[in-house]
């Protein structure tokens, strides 16, 4: 590790945070000995597009030379990106709900700081009490880690309890009753939900219920990223969202991983059929390589707080914005959608049919993951051996889940399938070595 490393920033728990990374192309990475990966992590989604997009190195040129700073954060490129993201998400409204709309904006920084504007904004409306999954992950900043799995986070509160933050389970399909994505994909909770939804559902309305302080917002994932990959039905998702309104909570949906194509849909919130009041989106949104992020809403809650409260020195410079408006351009390219479903698909077969069958390969579009927890010893040590021996094979994989018995496939969403079928033959040789 490098001498001037802070110990607190490092990864020593990743058996993959020794390499050094010199170049990128596409769907590969390679590293300062010259070894050539297949990306199958792709900066937890942050590079969706893969590395170095054409389209997107093009337009930076041309941005670095036209304009890069905008006194007071006014450039042309902002008022397009704001203008492409507010009308995408009014048009998803209107399509999918009937409901009009002139969403508005917010552009940050990254991910985290999205997520603590999207909270000043429904704490400025609707003080009171907030809600997370268990499995949740918002971020690593000082506030955006109490919306986060603290055992990780190690969140530390210099302002005391400032504000209640309540827990609600997200359904573990692994140890009730019923699968939420069966072998042909489809999912028995959608028509009935399974025990262990119910018992998630039942105990979030006790939360939301509790005293004495007033639950005020839902903060949710459509899908855990950053916590291991876990998925469950859209049916309990629109249960969950309606319990929540019923009591007037403002939802707020953390698309940031899981938004912008990573599961087919632009939106998994929207195709799973329930809205939330502020969506969140970040990541790939910079197309892998510019921090930028945002909050979308209806003015009702974005224009909670006034003028002069919240700004940040790079949010929504000219740079970001032009490569954002590139990376949506590009995820808007016909057919993308049906060919992210499809490769998915056909990865999942491909390992289901490799696979042992004490492992679990689940996923939505090309979000996947294959659980080891019915291994012995819950998989943590065949999960680890497993990841370290597909990077001397030449494909990275990534190694999550609370118990770091999970293995998320997070590949380029334009990855050839030539390059699916290369990976499940190494995955499939790597649990057939690690013997367990
Ligand atoms: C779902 C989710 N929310 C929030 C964040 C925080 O984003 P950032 O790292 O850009 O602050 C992440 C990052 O992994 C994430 O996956």
């Amino acid at each position: 590790m490098p001498v001037r490393r802070p110990l607190g920033s490092t990864r020593s728990y990743d058996p993959l945070s020794q390499l050094v990374f010199s170049r990128s192309l596409g769907e590969y990475v390679w590293d300062d000995q010259g070894h050539k990966y297949l990306d199958l992590i792709c900066g937890y989604s942050a590079c969706n597009l893969g590395h170095a997009h054409p389209r997107i190195t093009a337009a930076i040129s041309q941005q670095i030379s036209d304009l890069t700073w905008a006194h007071s954060g006014e450039s042309l490129e902002r008022q397009k990106l704001e203008e492409t993201l507010g009308g995408l998400w009014d048009q998803q409204l209107d399509s999918n709900f009937n409901i009009k709309s002139t969403s508005k904006v917010w552009l940050t920084v990254s991910g985290a700081r999205a997520i603590e504007i999207a909270w000043k904004l429904t704490h400025a409306k609707s003080p009171g009490a907030v809600i997370r999954f268990d499995l949740a992950y918002h971020g690593r900043s000082l506030a955006s880690a109490h919306l986060s799995d603290t055992q990780r986070s190690a969140a530390i509160d210099p302002f005391g309890a400032h504000q209640e933050v309540r827990i609600i389970p997200f359904p573990q399909h692994h140890r009730g009753s019923c699968s939420p994505l069966l072998d042909d994909g489809s999912s028995k909770c959608e028509s009935e939900l399974c025990h262990e939804c119910q018992r998630c559902l039942e105990q979030a309305a006790r939360v939301f219920d509790q005293g004495p302080l007033k639950a005020s917002t839902l903060f949710l994932e459509p899908a855990i990223g950053a916590r291991g990959y876990y998925f469950a039905p859209a049916g309990f998702f629109r249960k969950l969202v309606s319990i929540a309104k019923e009591r007037q909570l403002a939802v707020v949906c953390d698309e940031i991983q899981m938004g912008l194509r990573r599961t087919g849909p632009m939106f998994l919130s929207v195709a799973q059929g329930w809205k939330p009041d502020l969506l969140v989106i970040g990541k790939s949104l910079g197309g892998g390589i510019a921090p930028i992020a945002a909050v979308v809403g209806d003015p009702l809650w974005i224009d909670a707080i006034g003028p002069g409260i919240e700004s940040e020195t790079f949010a929504g410079y000219p740079l970001a914005c032009r490569i954002a408006n590139e990376t949506l351009g590009i995820l808007h390219e016909p057919n993308l959608e049906s060919e992210i479903e499809r490769k998915g698909e056909f990865f999942r077969n491909l390992l289901r049919r490799g696979l042992p069958g004490n492992s679990r390969v689940d996923g939505i579009g090309l979000a996947n993951c294959i659980s080891l927890e019915n291994f012995t010893n819950a998989g943590s040590a065949a999960a680890s051996r497993i990841v370290e021996r597909l990077a001397d094979e030449g494909v990275l994989v990534h190694l999550t889940g609370p118990n770091r018995n999970r293995i998320a496939l997070i590949p380029s969403l334009l990855i050839p399938e030539t390059s699916l079928v290369f990976a499940a033959e190494k995955i499939t040789d790597a649990f057939k070595a690690s013997g367990d």
